[in-house]
């Protein structure tokens, strides 16, 4: 009978302790989602992340990077069919907006061959050129520009 309470003793202290290791209110203060303290339901809190300083340059901080787009895009449709970018962009209509005309890499595919309109693999322009914006970074980081670590 002893031996039995003890057991007992022993299984209710374990399973006492699992519970207090469970996630509730005084843990959560130490786990953190990179989105800070930010919840799903309030992603409207993020930083303002559009184009703030339309037409000006903040250069690249490498030399392969695709440049930043000095304007904003929200309007800009770009799906399956429509690409509203190329509108402005694509040649010879660049010329008449007063846009630079896409890298001429832009019209090579993935198979080395030109092409007369955009590659496939460059359709998605917003996979590799983004905003600029003065936003400060959502996470901390220690990245310095090519210029900075020569
Ligand atoms: C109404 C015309 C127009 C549309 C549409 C447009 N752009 Fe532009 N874009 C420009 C002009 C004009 C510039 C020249 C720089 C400036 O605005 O000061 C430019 C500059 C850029 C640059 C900088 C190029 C460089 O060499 O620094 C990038 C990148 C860019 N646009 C990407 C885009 C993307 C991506 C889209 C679609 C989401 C888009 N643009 C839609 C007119 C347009
Ligand atoms: C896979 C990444 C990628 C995609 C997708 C992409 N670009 Fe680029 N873009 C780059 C890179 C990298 C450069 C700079 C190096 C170069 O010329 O290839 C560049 C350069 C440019 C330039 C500057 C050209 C110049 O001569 O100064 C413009 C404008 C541009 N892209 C617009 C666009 C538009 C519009 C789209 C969508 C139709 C697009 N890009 C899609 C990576 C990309």
């Amino acid at each position: 009978m002893k031996t039995k309470l003890k057991i007992f003793a022993v299984a209710a202290s374990l399973v006492l302790g699992v519970a207090t290791l469970m996630p509730t209110g005084g843990v959560t203060g130490e786990l953190k989602s990179l989105r800070g303290e930010v919840g799903i339901g309030e992603t409207d809190a993020i930083p303002d992340i559009h184009a703030v300083k339309e037409g000006a340059d903040h250069g690249r901080a490498y030399r392969q990077q695709p440049p930043l787009i000095p304007h904003k895009i929200e309007k800009y449709e770009i799906d399956l069919k429509v690409n509203q970018c190329m509108y402005c962009h694509d040649w010879p209509n660049n010329t008449k907006m007063g846009a630079p005309k896409i890298s001429e890499t832009h019209y090579i595919d993935r198979q080395g061959n030109r092409l007369d309109n955009v590659a496939g693999t460059r359709w998605f322009c917003v996979q590799c050129h983004v905003p600029q914006t003065d936003a400060k970074p959502l996470v901390d980081n220690g990245f310095k520009p090519a210029t900075a670590v020569r």
